[in-house]
């Protein structure tokens, strides 16, 4: 038998670990917002941003140096420890499996925090067996430490192997939470002709037939992410995960940025990093469903009480499948407005 039978992935993989989730916890996560905890500056403002972010990530791979390696994960168990996070989640970005820090940051952070982490992002994931070595070693460590609730893995989309296995890697374990774009480490890994972090690029587009006017032929710029975000969102929505977009690193424009963030939305992604403070606001924006939608999507609901049938509204047609995507927004909305009062009045909820 090369699968796993079924009722295997709910026995935990430990003598003592808890219990593995059955579905994942339900949680707002708009933005995941990365701080640095070896800058003792930055990781001072934590308490005052707990409750103002769906999610606060310490980050100890990519742009922490390697000499502040040890104090970032260090810093992180210390912010970890101080606060009490409420409702944010508590994420942290380990290094990658092959790299000399990941075995200590995982066993030094499980040890001391495990009760506080919600979720561990791993990075550079290739396949499944990379989320089946994480899922074994945490469940040792819950174990050992009394850990009593799973800590969840949340894979970077990032290599070409990675991308080619996504569906694989999304179920992989009951321990998955999400899956989140790198598209710069990715852009790299494919050879594709680009320095940016996340973003369209100006001359990846398709130019227009030539004009009987001969005026000038415009080149209509395309989303160099289209492609991976939906096949990332469909890998994700299969296995009732969640699927993000990741970094954008130009935060000299805003514009791009949130214009990069809808597009993910509009495909399915529930969130975003947020690397700069001004992104958090973009996050929320883009990512709290848009009240005229979510008004419009509470009448379809209240024209079909059992989701069934056909009615008209503002002349467009609506039914079960439309049902289905007016619900969609309406729990988003939900999960917002218990956040927010001044949206939950927006949305009448
Ligand atoms: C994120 O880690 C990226 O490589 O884009
Ligand atoms: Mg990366």
């Amino acid at each position: 038998m090369s699968q796993k039978p079924p009722r295997k992935f709910f026995e935990p993989l430990a003598i003592g670990a808890p219990a593995p989730w059955r579905e994942t916890p339900v949680a707002l996560e708009r933005m995941i917002h990365f701080f640095p905890p070896h800058n003792q500056k930055l990781a001072s403002r934590i308490p005052e941003m707990i409750g103002t972010v769906d999610v606060l990530l310490g980050n100890l791979e990519d742009a922490i140096p390697s000499d502040a390696k040890v104090a970032a994960r260090e810093g992180f168990i210390a912010v970890a420890r101080a606060n009490d996070f409420g409702r944010t989640g508590l994420w942290t970005r380990v290094n990658c499996l092959n790299s000399p820090w990941f075995l200590d940051d995982v066993m030094e952070i499980v040890g001391a925090v495990g009760n506080r982490l919600d979720v561990i992002m791993l990075p550079k994931v290739e396949g499944p067996w990379d989320i089946h070595y994480l899922d074994q070693l945490l469940a040792q460590l819950e174990a050992r430490h009394a850990v009593t609730r799973p800590i969840m893995i949340h894979a970077i989309l990032e290599t070409a192997l990675g991308v080619a296995n996504v569906e694989e890697i999304a179920a992989a374990s009951p321990r998955m939470h999400g899956i989140s774009l790198g598209p710069a480490d990715l852009a790299a890994s494919r050879g594709m002709k680009t320095t940016r972090v996340g973003g369209g690029h100006p001359f990846y587009g398709v130019l227009e037939d030539g004009r009987a006017d001969a005026g000038p032929r415009l080149l209509f710029q395309q989303d160099l992410w289209h492609y991976t975000v939906a096949k990332m969102v469909d890998a994700c929505r299969a296995q009732g995960i969640k699927a993000f977009y990741g970094p954008f690193g130009d935060f000299s424009d805003d514009d791009a940025c949130e214009a990069q963030f809808r597009n993910a939305f509009l495909l399915g992604c529930v969130g975003a990093w947020s690397l700069h403070p001004k992104q958090i606001e973009i996050a929320k924006r883009v990512f709290s469903p848009d009240v005229e939608e979510v008004l419009f999507a509470r009448r379809i609901l209240e024209a079909m009480p059992d989701g069934s049938g056909a009615v008209m509204i503002d002349g467009k047609m609506q039914d079960d499948a439309t049902w289905k995507q007016a619900k969609v927004m309406v729990d988003l909305a939900k999960l917002v407005a218990g956040r927010d009062p001044d949206m939950a009045a927006r949305y009448g909820l």
